[in-house]
């Protein structure tokens, strides 16, 4: 049985403060590398202007902002950025406020980026090659998604569609490539070994099946970019063809590959799209450094952003207007999320088995286990966890609560003792917990009666807690209706002049911690085909001892 003293307890506390603060100082620690190595492609402001001259703004329309990796980053960052973040993300919600570049412009662009500011079409097309990989890794899960092919033309959208398949090969998905008119540069070349050294197949025209539909689950169009002009030739024109047609027959069975363009759907004319009404209708459209005029014409539901590495003089000679990309992500989302149909959404959960043989006998020892392994494993408060409470009338309520700590008398968190759940625990002292960790596909279910901690522990963490929290936890009627936002403010004002010279800002009586003593704590872990782990832990007497016995529970 594992018992600590409450001097433990505090170790362990800092412990999980350190770990996670030192994850969190990393995470900020790699943004701030991507900044620098952002700014260090910028030249000094003489020097711009005078590669640079202004010109008009560029004709624009956006149909809406989507921000899933923008709110993920968002959500992941210190208090200051996510201010600058969420006043960068709103001035770009106007549907008026995206760029959108003309063929020259495109290829002008690249001549100035390959020119005087000093990059390499290795480079470019690395990072572009990336994108397009992220891109995708964002829309398509390798779980569902996981087959691909890549078709890959002669030139550098090519090139891109090479170092996507590369990446999306280390990034769990199964790429295939079909490159019939292989570049002989030892660029190209280059690409062509690293991939065939991961084993990534190659298959000629005449390989691919007849049904891309029934092979993979991704279709690269990486045939031509911005540059092509003309008609396409043999074999691509027979490529194209069997693309644009094969989603018009898959439509009617209802199963597809999703179809994704790399910069322009192959077969469309840089500005005025598809033309014919007869070309590719991808599901996805990567754009590259910025939009194509024909990108206005993409109806598909993923239309992402890459190219992460246009410097400022590009971005002020053409007038960028461009989503801000996320953090440290190599890809943007362009416009709305597309709606969801909630109910065929669902995870097909893979973990190492979890078995009775493993875990620990004592179920607080099992549950520092997977704690720590959730803090190692960087997750975004692994503390937090969901209290239910049921007051006498028996209706359940729940919300979210931070433990604070943890051992064999049970688990301890901090709250109002005249909140709702106050009231209700007053009333009913069984209450239950739950934690969800979701990238390990693991939760924990604790149940068990509920009693005040000491004044003393209450104390003891009131004083460790930042001096704005304290002041916020005198301020805070919990759960009481307030006028509004500005009353909190004054109050907090008022509070804080009032303490500017106090060392010790007293403790409020009525806040402090409750504990959980558990009856039962079940670990779950997630498996294939909802074949989950379940092992519960109950107590039981034996010999007038109180032992943990362990069971197996159906999913
Ligand atoms: C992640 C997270 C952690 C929270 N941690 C606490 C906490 O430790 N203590 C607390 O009183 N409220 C916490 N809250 C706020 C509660 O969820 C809730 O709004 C508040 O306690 C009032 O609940 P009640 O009216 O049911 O008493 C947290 C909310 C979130 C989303």
């Amino acid at each position: 049985m594992l018992l600590l003293n409450s001097r433990a307890r505090l170790v362990f506390y800092v412990h999980v403060r350190t770990r996670m603060w030192s994850i969190l100082r990393n995470k900020t620690a790699t943004a701030t590398t991507m900044t620098c190595f952002f700014l260090a492609h910028s030249l000094p402001p003489p020097l711009f202007s005078a590669l640079f001259k202004p010109s008009p703004p560029l004709s624009a329309g956006f149909p809406g902002a989507g921000w899933g990796p923008a709110i993920r980053s968002f959500c992941s960052r210190s208090d200051r950025e996510r201010r600058a973040m969420a006043d960068r993300l709103e001035g770009f919600c106007d549907p008026s406020s995206i760029s959108y570049l003309t063929q020259r412009e495109a290829a002008e662009i690249d001549e100035n980026l390959m020119g005087p500011l000093g990059f390499s079409v290795d480079q470019l097309m690395e990072l572009a090659g990336l994108s397009v990989a992220t891109s995708i890794a964002e829309a398509y899960k390798a779980s569902e998604y996981k087959r691909i092919l890549a078709i890959c033309g002669p030139g550098n959208n090519g090139g891109d569609g090479l170092v996507a398949a590369r990446h999306l090969f280390h990034f769990g998905y199964k790429p295939c490539i079909c490159y019939p008119k292989r570049t002989p540069k030892p660029l190209y070349t280059g690409l062509v070994t690293q991939l065939e050294s991961l084993r990534v197949p190659f298959l000629s025209v005449e390989d691919l099946p007849s049904d891309l539909s029934s092979e993979f689950d991704i279709l690269v169009d990486a045939v031509f970019g911005f540059s092509f002009h003309g008609a396409a030739r043999p074999p691509f024109d027979d490529i194209i063809r069997r693309l644009a047609g094969m989603r018009k027959s898959d439509q009617a069975n209802k199963k597809s590959p999703a179809i994704v363009s790399i910069d322009i759907p192959s077969g469309w004319h840089v500005e005025e799209g598809d033309v014919s009404g007869e070309g590719i209708k991808p599901d996805m459209l990567v754009s590259l450094t910025a939009p194509k005029l024909c990108a206005k014409q993409f109806r598909g539901p993923h239309h992402f952003l890459g190219g992460r590495f246009v410097p400022p003089p590009i971005a002020e000679k053409y007038n960028l207007r461009l989503p801000p990309y996320p953090g440290t992500s190599m890809c943007v989302r362009i416009g709305k999320i597309p709606q969801v149909d909630i109910s065929s959404m669902r995870e097909n959960y893979i973990s190492p088995e979890f078995q009775e043989e493993e875990v620990e006998a004592h179920p607080i020892k099992q549950f520092r286990k997977w704690f720590e392994e959730a803090v190692a494993a960087g997750l975004r408060e692994p503390n937090a966890m969901a209290l239910s409470t049921a007051g006498k009338d028996g209706k359940p309520s729940s919300r979210m609560v931070l433990l604070k700590g943890v051992d064999e008398d049970g688990f301890v968190w901090y709250t109002n003792y005249e909140s709702q759940k106050a009231r209700e625990l007053s009333e009913n002292p069984w209450a239950s917990l739950l934690f969800y960790w979701e990238s390990l596909n693991r939760q924990v279910r604790v149940e068990g009666s509920v009693e005040k901690v000491s004044n003393e522990e209450s104390e003891l963490y009131f004083h460790s807690r930042p001096r704005g929290s304290q002041i916020g936890a005198i301020v805070s009627n919990q759960s009481s209706i307030v006028p509004g936002r500005q009353v909190l403010h004054q109050q907090y004002k008022e509070l804080e002049e009032k303490f500017s010279d106090v060392n010790l800002i007293p403790k409020p009586k009525h806040w402090g911690g409750y504990r959980l003593k558990p009856e039962l704590i079940e670990f779950w872990q997630g498996q294939q085909s909802r074949l989950h782990d379940r092992l519960q832990y109950c107590p039981q007497e034996v010999d007038g001892r109180r032992v943990w016995r362990i069971v197996r529970l159906a999913p």
